[in-house]
């Protein structure tokens, strides 16, 4: 394992530069043939002129160098070339054969029911041709396509096209990870985008026929995108056509090759009657951050991929920003924040752990982390905070003039931010650097004439790759608030640097009540000791929406953290608290619908780790539903008016406004189901609802009471021709399923006809949501949940490593349950690891999450 590891310390320039790349596709389902044309000349930066291109899974026929044929011996992963035949300037020619349809792992070419696809980031274009498979390698490429399938696309302008072929150009030099082609028959949803200097750019969603009808919202996303960030970041598009295709197999949630974006399927097709509103608001970001890519990713790329973060992070930050703009900002910070708890904080507690530019991987596939994305666009957030929106803009625009056209480090970007502010962000980058998760603690609050002192301590606990660390830079938004409710101070953004720093806060006319951390202004975990009347005060009175709800959800993790499954007596106030919280109209409904929603498994797992003791996912599962029935059973007087009210009138509409009164009726479905053994309402609301956004979690109650039969039937019958609706079928049940029974059923699905494992999706809707969306059935006391997972792995792993690697995810927290299960998962991860031939990808995981080198 270790003899493959790969260290960012190793980095060096390539030997050669790619100055132009022709490809020439036959295309043909078990024997394509490519043949390529590279232009290569020495690189002025090396000395070394020894040069090995990248090359899996594929047959070479022939090769030339300079035009003369040589005869080569590829070995598993490339080719050397001949030192001596190479100079300042040489012309490589080859020929290979690969076999699309027997590509199951879904990198490079591949096909997905009859249509040719490719997918090279991060290191697919190695299995298309040989190549320097690098991201600091950018070419210009031109591609002719030979198939006689009706459409057929490359990255750039179409250039010639004639019977049974076509021409493409691309203009803009860009790494081969950003290369795509896509062949087959498909219909496009088209319309046009007119740049801010009057350009005008054909727009064309690329669907399967029968489709065309789901493309509206996805075009609709597309041109806000291109909007804002025309008016956000002053980046106009830069060719005269964007294309994106949808495609049913495919392991991400999308890609951004240049001017050629493939996406999954689920992330561009849409209908009221098929797609929830959560569907439609993913949509909108997925297309926005693959479009926001088209700057932040590929005119300025990144140079080798421990920069991964560079881009992912800062087009993660652009898209919620863009979503903020476009919906509730409030609504959206806090769900980001769950997201990031949920998925980052978890990843970050664990063995996966590693910073935001890890320094060394095995499997760069398994470097798609949340940690990359996610944390990656709060180190954004931080420095825009710290520096201003004016400032951040001001650096942004340098970023962009300065690096335009290059493969650049997070050292480039942290130099703009110092360059531009003449501020010094050395402390800063060690957010990039360093991994883990901060604790900052509020050590003290002292009142004294007037002035309040502030103590605040930062530590940040060892993780595997660092044992000891450094002071961080953290922003820590604070407010202060008068008992009254009326606002002190406003939000004023503290510079916390050492390890225990004091603030002064002057001119206070009594003592104040502290409003830490506000927006989530660093991801960090905050220990502040409040007692819970304070957090119904802030729950009730907090300027800042962010902590607000945040101590709604403290006040609830507070009291599910240690209460037994059984409970009988309820803390009263918090109930009058949410019951408040529920009827107070001068909240959007979109916000009083996540604060109603009580914390996940997951994360009631680690608040009670936390406190010190075992956490039991089964209890866990027991204790949320006792709180949120003592909730109904509080509310349920006003649950029917609040339902009815909620009522979105008229045809289905996916603006945030009527989704957000919709997600508050399906809050209020929910308490109200806790107190109808036979889900009158849910079941009616199942028979009459127009759209899925109000059918899903009307029949989610229905499955999790056990009671949806004729529902689950009647629910496939109506959809087993649409696969994306059947996936919502399978992960319904796979995630709503009360605990004790959640093993058999998923069983009982992976056997059903329809579940057609070797699709991502799908594999994901069962086996994916059960392992991540079940706590309790998956960490079910017999084991056979993790059984179940590690079985389906076993037998995945061969057809596709990516999928199977990030599965193994749902196995990072093992250590934190008790023996028994310890054991049970420690022994399924050995299992996986003895399976004969696992892949690099899965291997690479198990061995991290076990700890073993
Ligand atoms: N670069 C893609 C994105 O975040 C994600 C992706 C990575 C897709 C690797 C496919 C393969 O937009
Ligand atoms: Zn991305």
């Amino acid at each position: 394992m270790t003899d493959q590891t790969i260290h960012l310390a190793d980095y060096a320039p390539p030997s050669y530069l790619v100055d132009s790349v022709e490809l020439a596709f036959k295309l043909h389902p078990s024997k394509t043939t490519v043949t390529s044309k590279i232009n290569f000349s020495a690189n002025p930066a090396t000395k070394t002129r020894s040069l090995r291109l990248d090359g899996e899974d594929m047959t070479l026929n022939w090769a030339k160098i300079n035009g003369k044929p040589v005869a080569l011996n590829p070995d598993a992963s490339g080719i050397d070339l001949p030192e001596s035949l190479l100079g300042e300037h040489f012309t490589w020619e080859c020929e290979v054969e690969i076999n699309p349809e027997a590509n199951t792992s879904l990198d490079g070419l591949y096909m997905s029911n009859g249509m040719y696809c490719t997918q090279c980031e991060a290191e697919g274009f190695r299995r298309i041709t040989y190549y320097l498979d690098r991201p600091d390698v950018m070419s210009t490429f031109s591609v002719r396509i030979d198939s006689d399938a009706p459409v057929r696309l490359s990255n750039g302008n179409e250039t010639g096209s004639g019977e049974g072929w076509v021409e493409w150009h691309d203009p803009w030099p860009k790494p081969s990870y950003l290369f795509a082609l896509v062949a087959g028959d498909l219909v496009a949803h088209s319309d046009s985008f007119t740049t801010v200097s009057g350009r005008e750019v054909a727009l064309k969603i690329w669907v399967r026929p029968g489709d065309e009808g789901k493309c509206a919202y996805a075009m609709d996303s597309l041109k806000r995108a291109m909007k804002w960030d025309e008016d956000a970041y002053g980046r106009e598009y830069d060719l005269d056509l964007f294309n994106i295709v949808a495609v049913d197999d495919f392991n991400m949630g999308a890609m951004e090759n240049k001017g050629l974006n493939v996406f999954n399927a689920s992330l561009v097709l849409a209908s009221p009657e098929t797609a929830t509103d959560l569907n439609y608001e993913r949509i909108e970001s997925v297309i926005a951050h693959e479009y926001f890519h088209n700057w932040t990713g590929n005119r300025i790329t990144c140079r080798d991929w421990f920069q991964l973060c560079l881009k992912e992070g800062l087009t993660v930050f652009r898209d919620q920003h863009f979503t903020k703009d476009m919906r509730d900002p409030a609504v959206k910070r806090i769900e980001d924040v769950i997201t990031l708890r949920g998925r980052q904080f978890a990843e970050d507690a664990g063995p996966l752990s590693h910073p935001p530019r890890p320094g060394k991987y095995v499997e760069i596939n398994n470097f798609y982390t949340a940690t990359v994305y996610e944390k990656g666009a709060e180190v954004v957030g931080m420095l825009r905070t710290l520096v201003g929106a004016a400032d951040y803009r001001k650096a942004l625009d340098l970023y962009f003039e300065r690096h335009d056209g290059q493969a650049c480090t997070i050292e480039d970007w942290i130099k703009v931010f110092e360059d531009s502010t003449g501020r010094n962000l050395s402390q800063f980058a060690l957010w990039y650097t360093s991994g883990g998760t901060p604790r900052v603690r509020v050590v003290s609050e002292d009142f004294d004439d007037g002035t309040l002192t502030l103590t605040l301590s930062q530590h940040t606990p060892a993780t595997p790759d660092e044992d000891e660390k450094a002071s961080r830079h953290i922003p820590v938004a604070v407010g202060l608030l008068y008992p009254d409710g009326s606002e002190a101070v406003a939000t004023r953004v503290l510079e916390l640097t050492k390890a225990e720093q004091s603030f002064r806060f002057e001119g206070l006319q009594m003592p104040p009540i502290t409003s830490i951390l506000r927006g989530f202004s660093a991801p960090v975990v905050l220990e502040q000791k409040q007692d819970n009347s304070l957090r119904a005060y802030l729950l009730a009175h907090d300027t800042d929406p962010f902590n607000r709800w945040q101590a709604g959800y403290d006040y609830a993790l507070d009291i599910l953290a240690d209460m037994p499954a059984e409970a009988t007596h309820i803390d009263r106030d918090f109930l009058k608290t949410m019951a408040r919280a529920a009827q107070d109209s001068s909240l959007a409904p979109a916000f009083r619908a996540i604060t109603l929603t009580l914390p996940g498994e997951a994360e009631i797992a680690r608040e009670i780790l936390a406190s010190g003791h075992l956490p039991d996912p089964v209890a866990i599962h027991h204790a949320r539903e006792t709180l949120n029935k003592a909730m109904a059973a509080q509310m349920h007087a006003s649950l029917p008016g609040l339902y009815a009210e909620m009522a979105v009138a008229g045809p289905y509409s996916p603006d945030a406004v009527s989704a957000g009164k919709r997600s508050l009726r399906s809050r209020a479905l929910a308490l109200i189901s806790a107190l109808e053994p036979e889900c009158e309402t849910a079941r009616a609301q199942f028979a009459s609802a127009d759209n899925m956004s109000e059918k899903l979690p009307a029949l989610g109650q229905l499955v999790a009471a056990g009671k949806a039969g004729a529902e689950l039937e009647a629910f496939y019958r109506q959809w087993r021709q649409q696969p994306l609706v059947l996936d919502k079928w399978f992960g319904i049940q796979a995630t709503r399923t009360a605990p004790e029974n959640a093993v058999a059923v998923v069983r009982a699905l992976a056997e059903h006809p329809d579940f057609n494992w070797k699709n991502p999706n799908r594999f994901r809707a069962l086996i994916g949501a059960f392992a991540m969306g079940n706590l309790a059935g998956f960490h079910d006391q017999s084991g056979a949940g993790y059984a179940l997972v590690a079985d389906w792995m076993i037998k995945l792993d061969p057809a596709n490593p990516q999928i199977t690697a990030r599965m193994a995810t749902a196995f990072e927290s093992w250590r934190q349950y008790a023996p028994a299960r310890q054991q049970q998962m420690q022994a399924e991860l050995e299992r996986i690891k003895a399976t004969p031939s696992l892949s690099r990808n899965t291997a690479e995981m198990i061995s991290r999450i076990l700890g073993d080198g």
